[in-house]
């Protein structure tokens, strides 16, 4: 794992960083694989890079949307995952409706919908056994130190053996990736912004301190980790 750490001056300037990042990326990634397999975070924190990617001009066919978590709601629900990154960038550009891979809640049973979404994946990179790679993961981090649908001590944390669980915020469920999943990608990138999320970022990167409390220390890919955070979060680091 090769891990980089910056620390922006404030929000707007993390966003513009996240934008260069993730154009190079999918754009040697396109180079080298003719196609791309990205998974998008949920939250707020991305929406501005979402919009920014909307006045891209990218070969948007060689691009598949997939998602790295999404609330147990439905499609068109205000809580809804899909529907800010469709609203925010998938629906402004030419994206083939194939090429975008929601993660499906529409079975009232989350289990059966996680399956559904794990057969997706082995599909789409026709692997039956190995751990799907992908190319990008977006991910954001709560205040908690949660990242996707990883909440703390949550049951979703030990799963080992496969790539979609079902993650539990405050009794709700959620669809998520596992840690198995998102550390078997090429490259996971961290947006964290403010001072809400200081403390929990200094557990994160302390030398020592419990993962199941702060699960995004349990993110340690394969390929490269990217933690872009603005100042309000991130100065703590800088000590
Ligand atoms: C979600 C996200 C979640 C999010 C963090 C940070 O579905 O809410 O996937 O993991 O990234 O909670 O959220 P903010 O960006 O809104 O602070």
């Amino acid at each position: 794992m090769k891990k980089f750490v910056e620390i922006l001056p404030d929000k707007a300037s993390l966003i513009d960083r996240s934008l260069e990042i993730v154009l190079t990326k999918l754009k040697s990634t396109i180079a080298a694989k003719d196609r791309c397999a990205i998974a998008l975070a949920g939250g707020s924190t991305p929406k501005p890079l979402y919009e920014a990617l909307a006045s891209q001009s990218l070969p948007w066919e060689k691009i598949h949307i997939f998602w790295g978590d999404e609330r147990y709601v439905s499609a068109t629900h205000s809580d809804s995952n899909q529907l800010m990154a469709r609203q925010a960038w998938l629906e402004k550009v030419n994206f083939p409706a194939e090429n975008i891979h929601p993660m499906p809640t529409a079975a009232n049973n989350p289990e059966a919908d996680a399956k559904k979404y794990e057969a997706e994946l082995r599909d789409f990179f026709q692997t039956e056994s190995e751990v799907p790679v992908f190319d990008l993961i977006l991910l954001g981090m709560g205040d908690d130190g949660h990242t996707a649908s990883l909440f703390p001590h949550t049951e979703v944390l030990n799963v080992s053996d496969r790539s979609i669980g079902v993650g539990n915020k405050d009794g709700q469920p959620r669809l998520t990736f596992t840690i198995p999943l998102i550390n078997h990608a090429n490259c996971v990138l961290f947006m964290v912004a403010g001072e809400n999320k200081r403390s929990a970022l200094q557990q994160v990167f302390a030398d020592e301190a419990d993962a199941r409390n702060y699960p995004s220390r349990s993110i340690q890919p394969q390929g490269e980790l990217w933690w872009l955070l603005d100042k309000s979060a991130g100065a703590v680091l800088e000590k």
